[in-house]
């Protein structure tokens, strides 16, 4: 199929990009590099051995990507372009309704003129909130307790508003739980500069020694060593999921929406332990108050995604710390040498 990926030069879309590459798909992307790397196109031709034109350009434009859609000729969209920040979403929620609801308008408004009928779309466990009941179905209650968690449900609710109102289109929602790790190569990865916001690359820059010490969001959770639980699972097997979702958009219609995720919840401390291994550093850190708008234990029960698009995550958390360290080592020799 001919795909456009939005978000193609940041970590999800990078790596999905390579997927949809690997598996035939001729795949175009767009992006307005406030995230994504410029460049990136070039790593993602090197591991595939084909081209890739990245567009760079504002989806909230909606001349710009009107004209893209009329030029572009595709079979389907796969929508990643948006901030994905938990604490950033709270400080911040404007930005967040105008970088992720802004840019989603404009991309569904040029489907809808120029016949494009498949879309996946990135969406994330934090549409559940903080959940009442573990592990986390798609049934579970969609309670998003922070602005970035309301931007995808709201989102989704659009999606699935659209396919009542257009019934031969065929939308899949994909409710990330953690994505972490990096390609292979070492040449994709998460790219975050400064103090970053998730926990696996602040990890990373205190390991490398970029950053002192590590600071831990709270240890007074109703938890086994205290610290939040999360499910955290490697950012190839959520773009090989995307591959697989497109795939089965092609033999239904409607709105439906799967969990991506391992099943298996590990807590912070869990994850410093396995980055420790992984790194051969100590990774010294602090334990601070908690952070608002963090749920207390998140994971997915993974058994729709398996039954409906045939996707189980392969890759083992020694996987993903391995193959994000490799990322991390291999990124600021680049860097060092640029
Ligand atoms: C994980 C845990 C923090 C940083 C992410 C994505 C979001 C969505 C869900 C896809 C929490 C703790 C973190 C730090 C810490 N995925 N932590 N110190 O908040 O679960 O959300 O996954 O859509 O896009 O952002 O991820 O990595 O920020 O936090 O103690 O410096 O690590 O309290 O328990 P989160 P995170």
């Amino acid at each position: 199929m001919r795909v456009l990926v939005t978000g193609a030069a940041g970590y999800i879309g990078s790596h999905t990009a390579v997927e949809l590459l690997h598996a035939g798909h001729h795949v175009t992307g767009v992006d307005d590099f406030s995230e994504g790397r410029r460049g990136i196109d070039a790593d993602i031709a090197r591991i595939t051995g084909q081209p890739i034109e990245i567009h760079d350009l504002d989806l909230r434009d909606a001349s710009a990507v009107n004209v893209l859609l009329a030029t572009g000729h595709f079979d389907a969209i796969v929508h990643l372009a948006g901030r994905k920040f938990v604490g950033e979403s709270v400080r911040e929620p404007l930005l967040y309704f105008d970088r992720n609801i802004g840019t989603t308008v404009p991309i569904l408004q040029a489907a809808q003129t120029f016949g494009v009928q498949q879309i996946v779309f990135s969406s994330s466990c934090t549409v559940y909130g903080n959940p009442t009941h573990l592990p986390i179905t798609e049934h579970s209650p969609l309670v998003p307790t922070t602005p970035y968690g309301f931007t995808k449900r709201a989102i989704e609710q659009l999606l699935a508003d659209l396919c009542v109102s257009q019934p031969e289109l065929s939308i899949m929602s994909l409710r990330y739980f953690n994505p972490i790790g990096a390609h292979e190569s070492g040449l994709l990865g998460e790219e975050v500069g400064g103090i970053p916001n998730n926990l696996m690359p602040f990890l990373m820059k205190v390991a490398t020694g970029e950053l002192p010490e590590f600071t831990v969001f709270g240890d007074d959770y109703d938890t086994p060593d205290g610290t939040c639980i999360r499910d955290y699972v490697h950012v190839v097997d959520i773009a090989r999921g995307h591959v697989r979702a497109l795939e089965a958009l092609e033999t239904r219609s409607g709105f439906s929406a799967l969990n991506l995720g391992t099943g298996v919840g590990r807590s912070v401390l869990e994850i410093i332990g396995a980055c420790r291994a992984a790194t051969s550093h100590d990774i010294p850190y602090q334990v601070h108050p908690r952070r608002d708008g963090d749920a207390v234990e998140v994971y997915a029960d993974p058994q729709r995604a398996a039954e409906e698009i045939g996707w189980k995550a392969e890759r083992t958390l020694e996987e993903m710390c391995a193959d994000h360290w490799r990322f991390t080592v291999a990124s600021s020799r680049r860097g060092s040498m640029s």
